[in-house]
């Protein structure tokens, strides 16, 4: 920043540890020994060889090659930017506190800062930023008691409800294993046996599919949550985000046209408007229901590939998100920020939600091998209060996390000679009472279609006219088989949803994806006249 200062807030010309400002622009190695000759290699006359004692070229040139660490599996390529949310202190027309105690949500203009990072799902770190594809919108609020991670999409639902299906469903949308060419044959032979999927396929392949950039499309939690009051007493939540900006998203034409000239243009849009001072904000909302099964809904209130009607369950507003920073470092900030599903307050916790229970595990799981076993050090996911853990040691570890007047030689708990304490609980603890076999079950309500079909009609004629067109695009090119489950699928949505894909079939040029290329078939055969299987 201005003072010099590096990201982690030290080095700079005003850490203690320079002394004074003189010298501070002169070039070190990070022993900080100065450089005296940045252009020459140390060699055995001036046609060399180099010698191997060259320290600060080989401590330069082995940091270059580690420059880089693993890409995030999904959600690669992302934009990030410093904000805050202010509470409104209300939920609707009544205060907060009825349903939550989180303290961040509870007075009136309480702000409370965050990171917000935005994402598209399956292209590596520097694909297209027009591609079809789920938007991801993951909040960290800094909140005084700790972080809390909402790490939602743009779409208010997902494809699937099982979070074993999840990394079967990511192969099939990333590129082919062997020529690495994208390929919709793929992802529509997983789709195809995936019927709760038809309601995301819906969205996705309309023009929902491509918002106009990140300012200018909505959040959602996705998952169903819940929050606990000062009582122990819980409600179902779902938590969204409307864009002051409004709603813009691109017919494939339009992408296209952007495509030809620009990967990049919707890091530039956010990244530009908050350096010309338009800070985008987004209003807060949430839908509540009674912490129970609902079985008077033809769904469950579990399951992330619904909605929830707003007409029975309304957006309550709580309070509003703006961005006005962006990160000083990419690398640094956006890239190393680690968002989790697992990373709640006091006041917000779980629902039973599967996949929200899935996804829990994963997140600090891929981060750990990601950034690194210390990765909550680093600043930017750093809670900005106290820590104070008996946690020690492994790679990379930056400070030991003590409390002040801690003692040091005390890293376990309980002590009586001088180490930390439990805190005192804020309210009552939410126990629900659970009563079932272990099983492995899908849910009952798995109306895999209706909501599908209220969305098809929902949607205007220019949105159903893109929809289809782009459904036929992608299943040109999958076997008969794949499209007609697919027809079968779009046909129990809506009877019309399923005419207007088999009609614009019936029309299309019939295309060959790379995996039904005779070639492909041929390898497949051999395989297993090989006695061996192939994926
Ligand atoms: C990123 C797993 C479903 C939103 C990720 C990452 C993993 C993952 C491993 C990379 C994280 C990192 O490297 O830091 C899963 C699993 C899921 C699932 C196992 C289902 C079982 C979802 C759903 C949503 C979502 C339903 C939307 C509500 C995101 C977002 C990111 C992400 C926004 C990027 C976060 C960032 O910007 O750093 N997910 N995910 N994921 N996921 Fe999921």
């Amino acid at each position: 920043n201005e003072n010099g200062t590096n990201v982690n807030g030290a080095g700079g010309p005003e850490d203690q540890r320079f002394g004074t400002n003189e010298g501070a622009d002169t070039l070190t190695d990070r022993q900080g020994h100065p450089i005296t000759d940045n252009q020459n290699v140390r060699t055995v006359g001036n046609r060399g060889p180099t010698t191997l004692e060259n320290y600060h070229f080989l401590e330069k040139i082995t940091h270059f090659d580690r420059e880089r660490v693993p890409e995030r599996v999904v959600h690669a390529r992302g934009a990030g930017a410093h904000g805050y949310f202010e509470a409104y202190g209300k939920v609707g027309d009544e205060p907060v506190s009825k349903y939550t105690r989180a303290k961040l949500f509870q007075e009136a203009g309480k702000q409370t800062p965050v990171f917000v990072r935005f994402s598209t799902v399956v292209g590596g770190g520097h694909s297209p930023e027009t591609l079809r594809d789920p938007r991801g919108f993951a909040i960290k609020f800094y909140t005084e008691d700790g972080n809390w991670d909402l790490v939602g999409n743009n779409i208010k639902i997902f494809f699937i409800r099982d979070p074993l299906k999840f990394p079967d469903m990511v192969h099939s949308f990333k590129p082919d294993p062997v020529s690495n060419l994208s390929d919709p044959e793929r992802m529509f032979d997983f789709l195809s046996q995936t019927p709760e999927a038809t309601h995301m396929v819906t969205f996705i392949f309309s023009p929902w599919g491509i918002p106009a950039n990140y300012r200018q499309m909505q959040g959602s939690g996705v998952n169903t949550y819940k929050w606990v009051n000062k009582d122990g007493q819980a409600v179902l939540v779902k938590y969204h985000f409307e864009p002051k900006q409004g709603i813009k998203n691109l017919l494939q034409k339009e992408a296209d046209a952007i495509q030809a000239t620009n990967h990049n243009h919707a890091t530039q849009d956010l990244y530009e408007a908050i350096e010309r001072g338009e800070h985008p904000e987004w209003e807060m909302f949430v839908q509540i229901m009674s912490d129970d099964e609902h079985p008077e809904l033809d769904f469950d209130p579990l399951d992330p590939t619904k909605l929830w009607d707003p007409e029975k369950f309304p957006f309550l507003p709580v309070g509003r998100l703006v961005l006005n920073q962006n990160p000083n470092n990419y690398f640094a900030e956006t890239e190393q920020v680690a968002f989790g599903t697992g990373v709640l307050v006091d006041g917000l916790d779980f629902s039973d939600d599967k996949l929200l229970q899935g996804r829990t595990f994963s997140y600090s799981d891929t981060q750990r091998y990601r950034v690194g076993t210390n990765y909550l050090q680093l600043p930017i996911n750093a809670p900005k209060k106290h820590v104070a853990t008996n946690q020690r040691d492994g790679q990379m570890e930056y400070s030991v996390d003590m409390a002040p007047g801690q003692n040091p030689h005390v890293n376990y708990e309980p002590s009586i000679i001088g180490g930390l304490k439990e805190a005192e609980p804020n309210g009552k603890e939410h126990e629900p009472h659970y009563d079932a076999n272990l099983v492995r079950q899908k849910i009952d309500r798995t109306n895999d279609f209706g909501q599908a079909g209220q969305t098809y009609r929902a949607f205007d004629d220019v949105e159903r006219d893109e929809l289809i067109s782009n459904l036929v695009g992608a299943l040109s090119v999958c076997r008969p088989a794949i499209q007609d489950k697919m027809i079968e699928y779009f046909t129990s949505a809506d009877p019309d949803y399923g005419r207007r894909v088999r009609e614009g079939l019936n029309q299309a040029p019939q295309a060959q994806s790379h995996t039904s290329t005779a070639a492909a078939d041929q390898a497949v055969q051999d395989a297993k006249n090989m006695g061996h299987e192939t994926d």
